[in-house]
């Protein structure tokens, strides 16, 4: 999610150089790509499987994919236990009732609606009515392909020189997020953009401090759909102001004009709200981090690149990851679109260790292909 700004930044950074965040090292090797595995073709879908069609993809099932992310999944034991792919990945107008109010008022911020008013809650997701909000690859008059092959660009410093742009740009659906630079940059990271994942916070923040290596606009297009994450109270405000196409009313984002940063088009189409209990469950089951005992416990939740990734796990086939951190993350800067090389730093309010130790695992178990080099 990239750096908190200001006095709390050095606060933070202090922090994790006391407790040993910084640098934290990984030492075993990372295997190869995985091969084909037999028995494939003999995927039979689980009733666990069948959910998701409904509430995260859409309308189809996968029998056409050569590897599909779930099969891998039912044949892990560990990561069987932690998936479970009915779960609702987005929050919309439908979804909302007193129940669920009453079950996300017990948790703060991104994992639910404690402090936060009932009233800006509602009028947010009251717009969230159309019925492409609760699906994320929305039939916008184009078939869903049988096998949804994704890929989600992070902004590790390993894409730089990479010459990934056509891989990339070859897959159904590209996410990418935070200060997702493209131009200068193509045949690096490609020019697809189907999503474009971040907090209010992290996109006025990438913008502010990616502004001079090129990170001027948030992707926009036609087919783009943003994904919003709600960290906070400004991003139901903004995320409504967006819908309705006027100014924000109220808050640290109070007269911006969602247009600039989205583009004309303001429709509930356009903007997806991940659902608090999801992040909440990403949470609990793939990223429970030691820094959630610590003083600065509150201050934890898993990363922008992380959330965008999990997301596609739970909503694609197939699913490649690059940009993200692997264990030799130490021989590249800490994004692709630096000048000179700069180190990744480790805050705490991310854990990246974990996340790296996640994303190896999903790699080797053949849920998920990192890109590394
Ligand atoms: C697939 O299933 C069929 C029976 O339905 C069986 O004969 C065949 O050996 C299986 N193939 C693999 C690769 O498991
Ligand atoms: C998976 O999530 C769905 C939707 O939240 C829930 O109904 C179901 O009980 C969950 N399954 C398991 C095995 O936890
Ligand atoms: C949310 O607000 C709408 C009006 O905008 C109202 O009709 C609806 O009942 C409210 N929902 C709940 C759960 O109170
Ligand atoms: C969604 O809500 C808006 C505002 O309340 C209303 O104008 C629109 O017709 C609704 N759309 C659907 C598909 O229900
Ligand atoms: C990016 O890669 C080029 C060579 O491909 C290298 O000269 C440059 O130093 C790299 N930039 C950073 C910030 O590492």
């Amino acid at each position: 999610m990239g750096p908190p700004r200001g006095p709390l930044c050095w606060l933070l950074l202090l922090t994790a150089a006391c407790s040993g965040i910084l640098l934290a090292l990984y030492s075993s090797a990372v295997g190869p790509y995985p091969g084909p595995r037999s028995g494939a073709r003999n995927a039979t879908w689980s009733g666990t499987f069948f959910g998701r069609e409904v509430s995260n993809a859409g309308t189809r099932k996968s029998p056409h994919c050569r590897h599909p992310l779930s099969l891998a999944i039912q044949k892990h034991p560990h990561f069987r236990a932690l998936f479970n792919l009915s779960t609702p990945v987005l929050l919309s107008g439908g979804l909302f009732a007193q129940e669920l109010w009453d079950s996300l008022s017990q948790y703060k911020a991104p994992y639910g609606w404690q402090g936060l008013s009932f009233q800006a809650i509602n009028s947010t997701l009251s717009l969230l009515n159309d019925s492409e909000s609760s699906k994320l690859f929305a039939a916008s008059g184009k078939p869903l392909p049988n096998c949804v092959r994704c890929a989600v660009v992070g902004n590790g410093g390993i894409l730089n020189g990479s010459r990934q742009g056509l891989n990339i740009d070859a897959h159904d659906y590209v996410f990418r997020l935070n200060g997702a630079v493209i131009k200068g940059f193509e045949k690096d990271v490609g020019t697809k953009t189907s999503f474009y994942g971040f907090t209010v916070n992290t996109m006025k923040n990438s913008l502010i401090s990616y502004r001079n290596l090129g990170f001027t606009s948030v992707p926009q297009g036609q087919d783009l759909r943003y994904i919003f994450i709600p960290s906070d109270i400004r991003d139901y405000v903004m995320l409504r102001s967006a819908i309705l196409g006027v100014p924000v009313p109220e808050g640290p984002d109070k007269g911006d004009r969602p247009q600039t940063y989205f583009g004309p088009e303001a429709s509930a189409g356009k903007f997806k709200l991940l659902h608090p209990h999801f992040i909440g469950y990403l949470r609990e089951r793939f990223l429970k981090s030691k820094l959630m005992n610590t003083n600065f416990g509150d201050l934890y939740m898993p990363s922008t690149g992380a959330l965008m990734l999990l997301t596609a796990l739970h909503t694609c086939d197939q699913v490649s990851a690059y940009g993200f951190i692997t264990s030799n993350y130490w021989k590249f800067s800490d994004h692709y679109f630096e000048r000179i090389k700069k180190p990744l730093i480790f805050y705490v309010n991310h854990d990246l260790s974990l996340e790296a130790t996640l994303w190896k695992d999903l790699h080797k178990a053949g849920i998920l292909r990192l890109y590394q080099r």
